[in-house]
């Protein structure tokens, strides 16, 4: 049995065939190719922070994959009234055959999953944010090909989705080139790496973008930190993707963002609703990315005609 609570959890071999699952049930999504392997199977959600693509994307995604998807909240959950997370997970996957949970540190999935019986998806924590990454990777393939060998640039917070594109650079082999403002640094042992080879830091957002593949950001403040939502949104005034920043990169470089965004901070207007923005097929992507991850997951590995 394997969770997916980090993207280091899974080998290169295993995202290759990913991606390749990705684009066939992407493709029979779109021909309305009736594609139901789960049936009879369970997902619970776990939401302990709010969401529209996660909890859209895995329900519709279940949905479709012909198995039921069960939304819990904290508010009306015994979670909530402080039952252990370990008792929670020993009850919930007794009656499920997989979980997807988003919360806030990263100890408590990595706990629910010791005491699970199924697999275990992390629909993000403050450390990090697997699924999005699994789909944004998914989406950069389908506009330009394999991302090894290629420079992202990532400008902002150095937070959970920044931390999940720094293993995944490791993984997969590529660069990432990384500015944030003074003080929000990327801590390597928070985001798990190996080592510092597949990314490097820059002061000036500007040169973090020279010549790069994919430009992306993300919010300043992020869900769980909004007492420092201020002070933030001083620190990182400089940190706008704006289409200056944009023209420093390749020409034809790609803009995304994991949404939702807030214009006029991080990313301009004319960046994020422009012609080099991808943000609509990435947030597409994450319903057909999760369904070859539920269906690895629950399967195993199938054949290009299952
Ligand atoms: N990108 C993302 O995870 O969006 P939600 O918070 O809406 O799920
Ligand atoms: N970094 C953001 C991502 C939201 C999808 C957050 O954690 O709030």
């Amino acid at each position: 049995m394997q969770h997916f609570l980090e993207f280091k959890d899974f080998t290169q071999a295993q995202y290759q065939y990913l991606f390749k699952r990705t684009a066939i049930l992407k493709s029979r999504f779109k021909n309305y190719v009736r594609h139901m392997p789960l049936q009879d199977r369970t997902l619970v959600m776990i939401f302990e922070k709010a969401s529209t693509r996660t909890r859209l994307s895995f329900e519709a995604g279940m949905h479709q994959l012909g198995g039921a998807a069960i939304y819990l909240n904290t508010r009306d959950t015994q979670l909530g009234r402080g039952e252990p997370v370990e008792d929670a997970a020993q009850v919930i996957s007794r009656m499920c055959d997989l979980v997807m949970i988003r919360t806030f540190d990263q100890e408590i999935i990595q706990r629910f999953a010791a005491h699970s019986r199924v697999p275990v998806i992390n629909g993000l924590t403050n450390e990090y944010h697997p699924c999005q990454i699994l789909a944004d990777l998914f989406t950069f393939i389908e506009h330009r090909g394999s991302i090894e060998g290629k420079t992202v640039a990532w400008i902002g917070d150095s937070n959970n989705v920044c931390n999940t594109w720094l293993q995944a650079a490791e993984i997969l082999n590529f660069q990432v080139h990384v500015s944030t403002p003074p003080g929000y640094e990327v801590e390597p042992e928070r985001a798990g790496l190996h080592s510092t080879g597949h990314f490097t830091e820059f002061q000036d957002p500007m040169m973090a973008v020279a010549g790069v593949d994919l430009v992306t950001t993300d919010v300043w403040t992020s869900m769980g930190f909004e007492a420092e939502n201020e002070v933030r949104r001083k620190a990182f005034e400089h940190w706008c993707v704006d289409t200056d920043m944009l023209a420093a990169a390749k020409p034809g470089a790609l803009f995304m963002h994991c949404l939702p965004a807030h214009r006029g901070e991080e990313v301009a207007a004319e960046v994020i609703d422009g012609p080099q923005s991808v943000v609509w097929d990435e947030a597409e992507n994450r319903l057909h990315a999760q369904k070859a991850l539920m269906e690895f997951l629950l399967r195993g590995e199938l054949l290009d005609d299952q």
